[in-house]
């Protein structure tokens, strides 16, 4: 009740990965959200039926990161989205945080979940799509076990993309961050 005194720095511990949808599930609102995201952060401009057709089953390894104090609906500030996809190969077919929440243990945190999703569900292996020129996600993917495979010609329009491949951790291996920001 009253006025909320915590500056805009405590407040950022509020960010926290929830179980999310599958893209069929979304509100119109929240394929907007996740549509600008992507645009944003990755340069990727999907159209709302593409978001909604993406092939992500309603599992455990779906997340959204909101900001649990904000009033509901809370806007969408990132995304996991994993899928099963052959033998115990798991897919990450999205992972995006928006830039001004990047850099703080978000992206391991949301990748240590679906890594013990996964492999409580039998994966062993993760792979994923990636711009040869994003760099950053690259070394955050390296630093996972992941490796580059395969060079995919034509499966970005703006140029090279690479497949990253490796194994998923054992869930007690997985690197646990604390909020960089916590006051
Ligand atoms: C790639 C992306 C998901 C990574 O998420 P992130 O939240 O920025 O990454 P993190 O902060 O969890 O980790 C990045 C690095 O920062 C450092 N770091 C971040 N928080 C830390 C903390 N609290 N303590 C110590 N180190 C920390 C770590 O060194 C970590 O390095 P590591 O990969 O060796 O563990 C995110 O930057 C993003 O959304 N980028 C734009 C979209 C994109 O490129 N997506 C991938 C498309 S394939």
């Amino acid at each position: 009740m009253g006025t909320d005194h915590r500056t805009e720095r405590e407040r950022v511990v509020q960010l926290t990965w929830v179980p999310c949808c599958s893209p069929n599930d979304l509100t119109p609102t929240q394929v907007d959200e996740i549509i600008q995201l992507f645009l944003q952060e990755t340069e990727e401009r999907y159209a709302e039926a593409s978001v909604r057709h993406l092939p992500i089953p309603v599992w455990g390894g779906n997340l959204k990161l909101i900001d649990a104090d904000a009033p509901a609906p809370q806007p969408i500030l990132g995304v996991m989205w994993a899928t099963p996809f052959k033998d115990d190969i798991v897919r990450v077919a999205a992972l995006v945080i928006a830039s001004a929440y990047q850099g703080r243990g978000l992206g391991g945190t949301a990748w240590d979940r679906m890594n013990r999703t996964a492999w409580s569900n039998g994966f062993r292996h993760v792979q994923l799509e990636v711009k040869a020129a994003n760099e950053r996600a690259q070394r955050f993917y390296q630093a996972r076990n992941l490796t580059i495979q395969q060079r995919l010609e034509g499966y970005y329009q703006s140029g090279l993309g690479y497949m990253m491949r490796g194994r998923l951790a054992q869930p007690e291996d997985t690197k646990h961050y604390s909020p960089r920001h916590q006051g």
